[in-house]
């Protein structure tokens, strides 16, 4: 078995600088002058997903070997022990390692002096996988963010071309159909805007609450009587037992987050579940006490296997209407308020919404829990 030689500790720390590469959040390969691996550390074994004596004490250019995308050799092609003597490393590349695993790598060469004699080679090496993953990620949420923008756009665009061009022969249903229409896409591209502004910040963890006292029941009967006014089916506001005898504590909380939650919630109640939807309000544990809300309408349900999924940004089954976007930023507000939502089955076999709320104290207010 070979053994990892120790390398010289650094005295300003004291730390063997062995134990040092252990806590470096790259893979770090070191190569001596013989071209033999001297030194491997931990995160460079689960990169390559190989062993310590499968690297250690062997040929790098056996034990490690790395093409570049076309598939030539790398230790050839840079060869830092008789290439050129000013060469002081590599930036990142992409390369391919053992078993075709897709490897970030860096190199640099230490050598006795400026042009002098090598040393030793270090390579640094990062599993690529995340980082790509990440970039087709983002790729992605580009060109669907560019898709459905581009919808609402293009029937704004469409319809007053139609109306400059030729006011005077359409009627005056017509225009206002159209004008209608106009609004509508506008007011769904402000909306589209506002929610893709707000999941910016949530990713970027930049999200802030403006907090205030929350009266939650105050807030959800308004959603009823909104709900009424447009007619879209029947909304009912329940308070659970405890809620009722105990009351509905005051949240201290962002009213207009707490907003946006649950008219997503009952928008998606009556656009995807339908039927009757039923809003209860109950205290939760915990003291002081929080608030639970269960949103739950008579519709078909979410799947089992979907009940993760639909939180997910742009995960929107097989409605390709709407975007997907609603309940990526309700979990992303409740959450931003320590709170948690899942869904389940509603009594009727439809889906439940559950909002819990933990109580939070004002800042200003010394804490009391
Ligand atoms: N109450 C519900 N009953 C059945 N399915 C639901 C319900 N709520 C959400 N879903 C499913 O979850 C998907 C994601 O919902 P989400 O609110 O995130 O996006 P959306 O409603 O499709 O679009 P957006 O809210 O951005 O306009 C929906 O498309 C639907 O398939
Ligand atoms: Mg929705």
């Amino acid at each position: 078995m070979a053994h990892q030689r120790s390398l010289p500790s650094d005295a300003a720390t004291a730390m063997p600088v062995d134990a040092m590469a252990e806590l470096l959040p790259d893979g770090l390969v070191v190569v001596g002058a013989d071209q033999v691996i001297r030194f491997v550390n931990t995160e460079a074994l689960r990169v390559l997903g190989a062993a310590r004596d499968d690297l250690l004490g062997r040929p790098v250019r056996e034990a490690l070997p790395l093409a570049d995308k076309a598939g030539h050799d790398w230790w050839a092609h840079t060869d830092p022990w008789d290439g050129l003597p000013t060469r002081t490393g590599h930036r990142e590349k992409l390369l391919v390692g053992p078993d075709g695993r897709d490897l970030l790598v860096t190199a640099r060469y230490a050598r006795t002096e400026r042009g002098g004699r090598l040393e030793r080679v270090l390579v640094g090496l990062r599993d690529a996988q995340a980082r790509q993953r990440a970039e087709r990620d983002s790729a992605t949420v580009l060109a669907t963010v560019a898709h459905e923008l581009r919808a609402p756009l293009t029937s704004v665009a469409g319809f007053t071309n139609s109306l400059l061009r030729r006011w005077d022969r359409f009627t005056d249903e017509q225009k206002r159909l159209m004008i209608e229409t106009i609004q509508s896409d506008a007011s769904r591209l402000t909306r589209l805007i506002g929610e893709l502004l707000d999941i910016s910040r949530l990713d970027a963890d930049r999200l802030a609450l403006r907090r205030g006292p929350v009266d939650l029941e105050d807030l959800l009967r308004r959603h009823v009587v909104r709900h009424e006014l447009s007619r879209k089916g029947q909304l009912t506001l329940r308070l659970g037992r405890r809620a009722r005898e105990e009351g509905v504590p005051e949240l201290w909380a962002d009213a207009d987050r707490l907003e946006q939650v649950f008219f997503n919630l009952i928008e998606n109640a009556s656009l995807h579940g339908g039927g009757n939807i039923t809003v209860t309000l109950e205290r939760d544990g915990g003291e002081p006490a929080g608030v639970v809300v269960h949103v739950d309408d008579t519709g078909d349900g979410v799947l089992p296997e979907d009940r993760e999924r639909v939180f997910d940004r742009f995960w929107h089954g097989a409605d390709t209407t709407t975007t997907g976007l609603g309940l990526y930023v309700v979990r992303g507000f409740v959450e931003a308020h320590d709170g948690t939502v899942s869904v389940g089955e509603s009594d009727s076999g439809g889906a439940r919404f559950t909002v819990r709320l933990p109580a939070s104290i004002p800042d200003f207010l010394p804490d009391r829990a």
